[in-house]
């Protein structure tokens, strides 16, 4: 028991204060740096900024739903995604750096609260808590899509980053689907609209 919460902790650490690994290369990582305006750079780095909490927060509901998961099957599923979003954190993390931004200071706060979301949703079943990562994966997928029309048109990079982001969130809801995922109800999907908004929101000026 402590083990195995000092090992989570440890993960929590790592996850907000440590830049994360990546097997494949950053998508993008060819194409040119576009010219753009001050505050071109400083609107596309708050865009990444938001992208990277929300990774931060995909890290935190998979560890909490991993860790209440029974099925070692669905387990697995779990940990194949998870890898994935400590990729799109990498990615996020570098694009930032290269627009000269930072990463939110609100980190921490929005781990802590979607580890517990996530703990909670694995504590109903996997049937539901695959129905809330599919719903997840598909709000997150809107999300991106608006985010590619919002950057400035000539930065390529953010957008190749985006888009392969995208392509993974979409396997990760259809992962889910295909492991039973329950569909949620509407007012639980609109409590989740809602509380994203408040991350993107805070994301985009801390
Ligand atoms: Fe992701
Ligand atoms: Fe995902």
């Amino acid at each position: 028991m402590i083990d195995s919460l000092i090992h989570e902790f440890d993960k929590a650490l790592r996850t907000i204060f440590t830049t994360a690994p990546t097997h494949r290369p950053m998508p993008g990582e060819n194409v040119a740096e576009a010219e753009m305006s001050d505050a071109e750079r400083k609107h596309a780095g708050a865009l990444m900024r938001i992208n990277h909490c929300g990774e931060i927060c995909a890290q935190a509901l998979y560890q909490g739903q991993a860790l209440t998961s029974r099925d070692p099957v669905i387990k697995k599923a779990l940990e194949q995604a998870a890898w994935e979003e400590t990729e799109h954190l990498n990615w996020t993390e570098r694009r930032i750096e290269e627009l000269g931004g930072h990463k939110s200071i609100l980190n921490p706060i929005f781990y802590t609260g979607s580890l517990a979301i996530g703990v909670i949703a694995g504590k109903f079943g996997d049937k539901w808590n695959l129905g809330f990562l599919a719903e997840t994966e598909r709000q997150v997928e809107g999300h991106l899509e608006r985010h590619m029309a919002e950057l400035p048109e000539q930065d390529r990079r953010s957008r190749e980053v985006l888009e392969q982001m995208k392509l993974d969130e979409i396997k990760h809801a259809d992962m889910a689907t295909h492991h039973g995922a329950a569909a949620l109800p509407t007012p639980i999907k609109q409590a989740m609209k809602l509380s994203s908004k408040v991350m993107t929101t805070a994301a985009y000026y801390v």
